[in-house]
């Protein structure tokens, strides 16, 4: 089955958790701009009053070219949900993110928020995490240091480039991605990696998730 299907199925089903008035979380990547897309539909149509707060610039511009008003998440403070895609997910809904580079944000959304809805086609489900490479964001001024400290640790680090060019986050920060397959405690792991100077953020989400909605066919299943 088409990935895309399944993570328009995903993206639909989420706003069944929508109500008006709320205060919402805008994830990042394609099944995120699915759901994106859906919301702006729901509220041209009159039927839904939400406010936003995006975690990503990408998603800011389709959030307002969609119609969604958006706060900063200063403004908002804390969200009623959050609906975020994810690069691979767990039965114990524990995941990896930051494949399209915004996971520290989408952290600090998911963080700021009471509600955390995941939403993915069922490529992203794994028995163990780790196929994809974990990406860490890190600052420019340490980056060469921390991924030789990753590469003593076995971690395999590989600086993320757009074309030529370092990958730079939202926040002008750059992307190292590492190997995890045959990490056996992530808890552990990532305590270790963000306890490294420079290292912002991992994309570990290891206990922020409250649902997860795969899209399996035309069809979802849900996970909680
Ligand atoms: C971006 C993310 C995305 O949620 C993740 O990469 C999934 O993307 P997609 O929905 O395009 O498969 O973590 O940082």
């Amino acid at each position: 089955m088409d990935a895309d299907i399944e993570k328009k199925a995903a993206a639909a089903k989420s706003l069944d958790w929508i109500r008006d008035g709320m205060l919402v979380g805008l994830g990042s990547g394609s099944t995120a701009a699915h759901m994106i897309r859906e919301l702006g539909k729901k509220v041209a149509d009159g039927g839904l009053t939400i406010k936003a707060v995006p975690s990503s610039d990408e998603t800011a511009e389709l959030a307002q070219n969609a119609g969604i008003q958006l706060l900063t998440l200063e403004e908002a403070g804390t969200l009623d949900v959050n609906i975020d895609g994810a690069d691979e997910f767990d039965a114990k809904l524990q995941l990896i993110k930051g494949g399209g580079g915004a996971h520290l944000r989408e952290k600090i959304v998911a963080h700021n928020s009471k509600f955390n809805i995941v939403i993915a086609d069922s490529g992203k489900q794994v028995e163990r995490l780790g196929k994809f490479k974990l990406p860490l964001e890190t600052i420019p001024f340490a980056t060469k240091n921390i991924m030789t400290e990753l590469d003593g640790m076995g971690l395999s680090p590989v600086l993320r480039k757009k074309g030529d060019d370092v990958y730079r986050t939202d926040e002008q920060n750059y992307i190292v991605d590492i190997d995890v397959f045959e990490q056996n405690d992530l808890v552990a792991l990532n305590h270790r990696l963000i306890q490294i100077p420079g290292v912002v953020e991992t994309g570990l989400f290891l206990d922020t998730t409250d649902v997860i909605i795969m899209g399996k066919g035309e069809d979802t299943v849900i996970f909680e």
